[in-house]
C-alpha cells in the first residue's frame, strides 16, 4: 500500500527547497568566512550564526517530507557564489538571496494550493512568515550600510556597523506586533 500523502510533484519541490536551504548555509557561510578575512569578526558572527538558522529551515524540509510518508532525496549542494566585492555588494547578494529564496517558498505553496494539499498548504505557512522576518532582517542589514555610506563607507562607520552587528538579534520584529505606543 502506497502511504506517500505528496504529489510527486511536491514530493520533489519539497526535496529541491530542502537542499535550496543547505545552499543558503552554505551560502552564509561562505560570506562569514569572506567577512572574517576581511577583519569584520561582527559580520561574520552574524552571518555564521544565520548559516546554523538556515540548516534548521533544512531539517524542517527533511522532517516534513519523511512525516508525509515522502522520500527525501539528499544530493549535492551546489557552490556557493563568489565572494562579495565589500560590505555594501555583501548586504545586496543577502537580500536578493533572501527575496529568491521568498519566490521559492511561494511557488510550493502556490502548487499545494493548486492539489489542495491542505497540510502542505499549511507547513508552507511558517516559511512565507519566516521569508517576512528574513527579508526584514536582509533589509535591516541595507539600512545599515547606507547609513554607513554606502559603496562609499568610510573605514570608522564600517567599525562601528561591525560592532552592532556582533549583537543584533537573529530574528527582525514584523509589522504584526507594532502598536501605536511601541511602534517598531
Ligand atoms: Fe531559509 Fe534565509 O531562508
Amino acid at each position: 500500500m502506497d502511504t506517500n500523502r505528496l504529489s510527486k510533484k511536491l514530493e520533489q519541490a519539497l526535496n529541491d527547497q530542502m537542499t535550496k536551504e543547505a545552499h543558503a548555509a552554505q551560502i552564509y557561510l561562505s560570506y562569514a568566512a569572506w567577512a572574517d578575512s576581511q577583519g569584520y569578526k561582527g559580520i561574520a558572527n552574524f552571518l555564521f550564526r544565520h548559516a546554523h538558522e538556515e540548516r534548521n529551515h533544512m531539517m524542517k524540509f527533511l522532517e516534513y517530507i519523511m512525516e508525509r510518508g515522502g522520500r527525501v532525496r539528499v544530493t549535492a549542494i551546489p557552490a556557493p557564489p563568489s565572494d562579495p566585492s565589500g560590505v555594501n555588494n555583501c548586504f545586496e547578494k543577502v537580500f536578493q538571496h533572501e527575496v529568491d529564496n521568498t519566490n521559492a517558498i511561494y511557488n510550493i505553496t502556490n502548487i499545494a494550493h493548486e492539489e489542495r494539499d491542505w497540510a502542505t498548504f499549511n507547513f508552507m505557512q511558517w516559511f512565507v512568515k519566516e521569508q517576512l522576518e528574513e527579508e526584514t532582517l536582509a533589509m535591516d542589514l541595507m539600512d545599515k550600510i547606507k547609513i554607513a555610506g554606502g559603496e562609499h563607507a568610510k573605514s570608522d562607520a564600517l567599525y562601528a556597523l561591525d560592532k552592532d552587528l556582533l549583537t543584533t538579534p537573529d530574528d527582525a520584529p514584523t509589522a504584526e506586533k507594532a502598536t501605536e505606543d511601541k511602534p517598531l
